[in-house]
């Protein structure tokens, strides 16, 4: 399977932003053997949906609401991202669940309506500073993977992305130690649940201060399947070095 790295622009980029990062990037010469997403903010989701016709990259959004109709005020439902052509949805990601106090109970919701309107889930998961000092990394990632989860048969492929809360938007990435054993942790989790043929449907990447200078020493790891990248994710040269180094 391709490797994934997908660009998660927060809410950086705003329309403008958004397009005049796009033209750059078309311009450079990428290996279409990476599948590359990008992720922008929901106001700028129509316009680069648009952009992005007739090229390879794809379309994600950064979040969606469970349910799929009604009088629910400031959310997104999946038939709307579906409308914009959007094929993946960062789904649990730690800034929403710590900003929007989302809970393991409600990504499961997430992900199932994700999966039925046939989009494919990002799902995120990983420890805090606190949870890894207290040797709880393994017992949150089996949590939150238990839980969101939960009543998903697997038949449709999909993205699990390590990210170690600590690690996010620090500049501090993780050991790639530290990550493989936290990836085969995680695939082994997804066998118990969804058995070996299923699971070998699901990616599982990397997230937490990936760069360009650093990627290389993730990427070597054929458990590293790909990166969701932040910050460096705004830098046309930086997110376009990243793509490369997955080769
Ligand atoms: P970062 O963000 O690359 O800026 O650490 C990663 C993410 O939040 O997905």
């Amino acid at each position: 399977m391709k490797k994934i790295v997908i660009a998660n622009w927060k809410m950086h980029f705003g329309v403008k932003e958004s397009l005049d990062f796009l033209k750059k990037f078309k311009k450079m010469r990428l290996p279409s053997s990476v599948e590359t997403v990008i992720a922008p903010s929901f106001i700028s989701l129509c316009e680069v949906s648009k952009f992005l016709r007739g090229t390879k990259i794809k379309l994600g959004a950064q979040n969606v609401f469970w349910r799929e109709k009604g009088a629910y005020t400031s959310e997104v439902s999946p038939k709307m991202l579906k409308e914009n052509k959007v094929s993946y949805v960062i789904v649990g990601h730690s800034e929403s669940r710590k900003w929007l106090c989302e809970t393991d109970e409600e990504i499961n919701k997430k992900i199932k309506v994700v999966f039925k309107n046939s989009l494919r889930p990002i799902l995120c998961v990983g420890e805090t500073w606190q949870e890894r000092k207290r040797k709880r990394t393994f017992k949150i990632i089996q949590k939150q993977l238990r839980i969101a989860l939960r009543g998903v048969d697997g038949k449709k492929s999909f993205v699990v992305a390590y990210e170690p809360v600590w690690a996010i938007g620090t500049g501090r990435s993780a050991y790639p130690d530290d990550v493989i054993k936290a990836h085969k942790f995680i695939r082994q989790v997804l066998v118990r649940k969804l058995g070996g043929k299923k699971s070998a449907k699901a990616r599982i990447i990397y997230g937490g201060s990936v760069d360009g200078n650093n990627v290389s020493s993730f990427a070597k790891y054929p458990e590293i399947q790909g990166f969701l990248v932040g910050g460096a994710s705004l830098s046309v040269k930086e997110f376009s070095s990243i793509i490369r180094a997955c080769v």
